[in-house]
């Protein structure tokens, strides 16, 4: 496909994506009607409660959705103004790996068990690179060496299982970085290491972004991460976008309720205060409620918030969907 880097088209435009399942009650929306854009080497941290459909969309831009019990029902995946999801599958693996990479939560998963991961990384590179087997290996050496492997030479010959959970994750990382994305997604790419080892990774991950110049799509739960690395955020409730903003704007005045009730949850920011976790859960999409779907579990909830299902506003810079932004004055974090 075409490289094409006009000027003021951004990396990557989703457009009124909706991602369908079938379920006992038909064919279910969980992804419904999302629309946003990448810059180039901008960070965006995309959360939402358990359920809302983070992952989802994030196999939707990588093509990921199919066989019987999936579709795409509508929208378009522009990746430098060409629509992914109208790709044949040979067109669409040259995409993946090689401009857009993405990591997945559980290491094991994604690294097959049978071979070493020196093998592993070779064969991505050499998918989508014109490299000889001896430059390859160099290549995978180098990028093991990168991403804070000790000893690549002889770790090149490791088997996944030899290997700790932060290390894999980092070897998974050197798979995704292999081909230089412009596009790194990563989904919950810590979520299944101890803590310390968390903050080893996600700084690895931001230091090597900035080298290699890609953006980041953050799919998280931890808020706290997204503060410190993201650009800009994205909330999802129950398969729609309900706000986004840039970070130092979402985090000081969040407009929906629902990203107010999720920093007032966020822990470490409030020393000395109780957690409070929204009650209440996402409703299923197939009993959700009149109106606004948040409107059950908002505390600021009017009879019109009942009523009515809010478009998701512009106000230029930012965008957001209660049908109060304008009057309500909602607590955030860092003011
Ligand atoms: N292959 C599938 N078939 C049917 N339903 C699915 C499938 N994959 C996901 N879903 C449903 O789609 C909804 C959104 O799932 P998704 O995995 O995107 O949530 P998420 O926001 O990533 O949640 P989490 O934070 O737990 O990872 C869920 O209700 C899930 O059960
Ligand atoms: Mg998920």
């Amino acid at each position: 496909m075409s490289e094409g880097r006009a000027v003021g088209v951004p990396l990557l435009q989703v457009e009124d994506l909706t991602v369908e399942f079938v379920t006992e009650h038909g064919w279910l929306p969980v992804v419904d009607g999302v629309s946003f854009e990448i810059g180039r080497q901008e960070t965006i941290g995309l959360i939402g409660e358990s359920g809302c459909g983070k992952s989802v969309t994030a196999m939707a831009i990588l093509g990921l959705i199919g066989g019987p019990s999936g579709r795409v029902a509508r929208g378009r995946v522009l990746l430098d103004g060409q629509d992914l999801l109208v790709l044949e599958e040979p067109e669409l693996r040259e995409v993946r790996g090689r401009r857009i990479a993405m990591i997945f939560q559980e290491p094991m998963t994604s690294i097959d068990p049978a071979f070493t991961i020196g093998k592993q990384i070779i064969e991505v590179l050499r998918r989508h690179l014109p490299l000889s087997r001896a430059q390859a290996k160099q290549r995978a050496i180098d990028l093991l060496d990168r991403v804070g492997i000790p000893d690549p030479h002889r770790r090149f010959d490791d088997y996944p299982h030899q290997l700790s959970g932060g290390m894999r994750q980092r070897v998974l990382i050197a798979m995704a970085l292999s081909c230089e994305p412009d596009l790194l997604i990563a989904d919950e790419p810590t979520t299944a290491l101890d803590v310390t080892v968390q903050a080893q990774v996600l700084e690895l991950l931001a230091g090597l972004q900035e080298e290699l110049g890609m953006a980041v799509l953050l799919v998280t739960h931890d808020l706290a991460v997204v503060a410190e690395t993201c650009d800009r955020t994205i909330v999802m409730y129950a398969g729609e976008v309900v706000e986004s903003a840039d970070v130092t704007a979402l985090f000081p005045d969040p407009r929906h309720p629902y990203t107010a009730a999720m920093l007032a949850n966020l822990p470490g920011l409030h020393p000395g205060e109780p957690l409070r976790p929204i009650p209440g859960i996402v409703p299923p999409r197939h009993a959700l409620p009149a109106g606004c779907w948040y409107s059950p579990r908002c505390e600021h909830r009017t009879d019109a918030c009942g009523a009515t299902h809010p478009q998701l506003v512009d106000l230029g810079t930012r965008r957001v969907r209660c049908l109060r932004a304008d009057e309500l004055d909602l607590p955030g974090v860092g003011r």
